[in-house]
């Protein structure tokens, strides 16, 4: 069994902003990295959390990750916006972007936004809810430039990466649906999760260096690598693809085509679609009829194994108020990776660890 600390909320935010601040960031861009790294984690998604901080130093070191960046407007065709994030940090590109998307959406009763050149982008279910706080529909295609990490269907090695897909719908009255997932069968920072824990990841996820099935974590963390596989066989491979076409080539203008696998920067492109439901349909209609089908859905009685029918972004949310309330475990390898991480920016290991009440 590995060791694992729980560490408070408040003392875990008190300590990652010690690392953050290593980056030479503004005091926002440390509150708003600390604050959507650890939500991930709260929200149940480690692998992209705070686990995530030594991927961005090794960026940071090879200046493929640029701290105090702000979005830049591209092009301004009313309700279409291009966007650049000069490999700025994705929580803050993300969350500017989708500001500029939003009041437009809000203005016209729709806006696409094509997001190019922004560093990981995080938990992409993040921007879904920014979207749908403001009563909008969102629609979230993403590419990944790094490694190729996900074998195509039918393929023995990885040719691009876990390209997710996320979509938030508005429901008056009650928690928004938020669809949030890597179209790979996990997200790669899961096999990172697994190999820190010793643990195997589950069968059908992943191939071996030679394109054999395995559940060793490692060929997902170690060379020689294996590669994921996209969830849903060819249809999870056919959504896969249309990420890397619509984040990729329509908003960022790159796909995934490259042998380097030196890079340690991730870049995001993200192809947003905002939708005012009030503006393309009848509101009272549209409310109805949602809450009916989500009512209806899970009156279905649970079936043996299950406790209950769920709507996408209740898990999370249920998570959230556990770890909300009960801390936040960190296995003790991941700790001590953001502990040599934090060292490597100049910060004090040990602040870092007495700020989270870690020994
Ligand atoms: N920025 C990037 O480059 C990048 C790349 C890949 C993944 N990600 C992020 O990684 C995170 C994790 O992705 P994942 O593929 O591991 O997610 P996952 O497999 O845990 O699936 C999560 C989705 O499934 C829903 N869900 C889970 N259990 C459910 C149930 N019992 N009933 C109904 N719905 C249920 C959740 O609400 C959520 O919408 C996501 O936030 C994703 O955006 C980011």
């Amino acid at each position: 069994m590995s060791v694992s600390y729980t560490i408070d909320v408040t003392r875990l935010h008190a300590a990652i902003r010690l690392v953050m601040r290593g980056f030479g960031s503004e005091e926002a861009e440390v509150e708003a990295i600390t604050a959507n790294l650890i939500e991930a984690n709260l929200t149940g998604h480690d692998s992209h959390g705070i686990g995530m901080l030594p991927r961005y130093v090794e960026a940071y070191q090879q200046r493929g990750l640029v701290p105090n960046q702000h979005v830049r407007t591209v092009l301004d065709a009313g309700s279409m916006l291009r966007l650049d994030g000069g490999a700025g940090f994705g929580q803050v590109i993300g969350y500017e972007a989708m500001q500029l998307g939003i009041a437009r959406a809000l203005q016209h009763g729709s806006c696409i936004v094509a997001l190019g050149n922004s560093h990981h982008l995080g938990r992409i279910g993040a921007w879904a809810e920014l979207a749908t706080k403001s009563g909008l529909v969102s629609l979230h295609f993403v590419n990944v430039m790094a490694r190729s990490i996900v074998a195509p269907y039918g393929g023995a090695d990885a040719r691009f990466g876990t390209n997710p897909f996320a979509a938030g719908i508005p429901v008056t009255g009650r928690m928004p649906v938020i669809l949030d997932f890597a179209t790979s069968m996990m997200a790669q920072g899961k096999t990172r999760v697994a190999f820190n824990k010793g643990e195997l990841v589950p069968p059908d996820c992943l191939l071996d260096d030679h394109g054999r099935p395995t559940r060793e974590p490692r060929f997902g963390v170690n060379p020689p690598f294996g590669a994921l596989l996209a969830f849903g066989a060819h249809k999870g491979y056919g959504l896969a693809l249309l990420c890397e076409l619509l984040g990729g080539a329509l908003a960022a203008g790159m796909t995934q085509h490259s042998e380097d696998v030196a890079q340690r920067r991730i870049l995001n492109g993200m192809l947003t679609v905002l939708i005012d439901p009030a503006a393309l349909a009848d509101r009272a209609a549209f409310e109805h009829e949602t809450l009916a089908f989500i009512d209806w859905v899970k009156a279905s009685p649970a079936r043996e194994g299950f406790d209950s029918v769920r709507i996408a972004g209740e898990p999370e949310r249920e998570m959230l108020a556990h770890r909300t309330a009960h801390g936040v475990p960190v296995d003790a390898t991941t700790w001590s990776e953001i502990l040599d991480a934090a060292g490597r920016l100049g910060v004090d290991r040990a602040e870092v660890s007495a700020a989270a009440d870690v020994s």
